[in-house]
């Protein structure tokens, strides 16, 4: 019998140190969407009724995640965050965490989290090898709060920020997806709290994508209404390739504002991810509704799937001429 040897990242790469897709951009950062389930029903993320609960065996396994990402390291990922639904309410992410820690490479491990669950892990995820977590949070108003997420106590996010930057899970950026009519007149509120604390506040401009496709056109604000409020906001210099937020700071202030503006200026000149779903199947773009599946696939096989999926990666997203995400999916699948 012939046994064939699985290609090696020097004839896959053909010897290059650097993975580049087909325009030139460096692709150095993986998003791992663990599960797509989550604990809050955030309107427009999720249905208000929930989703339909995949089968375990639809979803990745940590140890196919973990291979996976062992695969990415050696085409040049060397940044991983973890997303959802909500990837603390994933069973054993904590041990994943710890596996992961371990590539070498493998330089920055981040969060995307609601932040409920933050009290209850931070330390662990800290001790297991994280280096950070971005929270999600729209209102700082108890009720509002309530409302947007549809279930969400306001303080054990506060509490668990707090924990997160007391065991050093840092620097910790807020996500704001700002809503027209909803929380565009707390914006001083959010940026004020960057005087208190070392944090960044981000706004992100809603995206027509899943239950936010169909939502009335003023919803969707530009960031430009943060800076006609904030004409004291002073521009710091742009981090290049890889940051999506345009970053800011008032004077005296101790933290930063970051605009991310994927509709009023989309970043994908300078985007370096690619994203894996929790059921396995690896998204170039997150607007486009290419993907090639990954689940139940040979260790051997991954390099070369990684590799032919980062070369199809498509220059650039249409939302702004189109109206709409071409991604067929809800966020709460693809993990922001
Ligand atoms: P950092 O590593 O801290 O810079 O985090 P991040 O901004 O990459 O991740 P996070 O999960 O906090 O995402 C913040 C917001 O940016 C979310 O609303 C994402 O949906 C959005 N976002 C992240 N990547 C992309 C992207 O490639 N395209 C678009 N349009 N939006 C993105
Ligand atoms: N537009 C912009 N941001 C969104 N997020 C979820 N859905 C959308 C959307 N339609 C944000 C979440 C989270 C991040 C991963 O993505 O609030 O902070
Ligand atoms: Fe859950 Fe995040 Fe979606 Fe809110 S935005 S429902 S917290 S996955």
């Amino acid at each position: 019998m012939v046994v064939m040897s699985a290609p090696t990242q020097d004839v896959i790469m053909g010897g290059a140190k650097e993975m580049l897709d087909s325009y030139g951009r460096r692709i150095n950062y993986l998003r791992v969407s663990v599960t797509d389930r989550c604990n809050l029903r955030c309107a427009y993320c999720m249905p208000a009724e929930g989703i339909e609960k995949r089968e375990h065996r639809d979803i990745l396994s940590l140890e196919e995640v973990e291979n996976i990402v062992r695969a990415a390291v050696r085409l040049g990922i060397e940044k991983l965050r973890f997303t959802g639904g909500e990837p603390l309410v994933r069973k054993g992410l904590l041990q994943l965490v710890e596996n992961l820690a371990q590539i070498k490479g493998l330089k920055d491990i981040a969060l995307t989290t609601n932040g409920i669950l933050l009290k209850k892990y931070a330390r662990d995820l800290k001790n297991a090898g994280l280096n950070r977590v971005n929270v999600s949070l729209d209102s700082l108003d108890r009720e509002k709060y309530r409302r947007i997420t549809r279930c969400g106590r306001l303080d054990d996010v506060l509490e668990g920020i707090e924990l997160a930057q007391e065991v050093g899970l840092t620097p910790i950026k807020l996500n704001v997806v700002l809503i027209g009519g909803f929380n565009d007149d707390e914006i001083i509120d959010f940026v004020n709290l960057t005087f208190k604390r070392d944090l960044e506040v981000r706004f992100i401009e809603l995206m027509p994508l899943g239950e936010a496709q169909a939502w009335r056109k003023s919803s969707f604000i530009s960031n430009q209404t943060v800076l006609d409020k904030l004409p004291r906001l002073i521009p710091l210099p742009f981090k290049g390739p890889g940051t999506v937020a345009r970053l800011y700071k008032l004077p005296n202030a101790k933290g930063k504002v970051g605009l991310i503006s994927p509709i009023s200026s989309h970043f994908c000149n300078y985007c370096n991810r690619i994203r894996l779903t929790a059921d396995g199947k690896l998204k170039p773009c997150l607007h486009s509704n290419q993907e090639v599946n990954l689940k139940g696939v040979h260790p051997d096989e991954l390099l070369r799937l990684l590799f032919e999926a980062i070369k199809a990666k498509p220059a650039k997203h249409y939302i702004s001429t189109k109206g709409a995400s071409e991604a067929q999916r809800n966020m709460n699948e693809i993990g922001g």
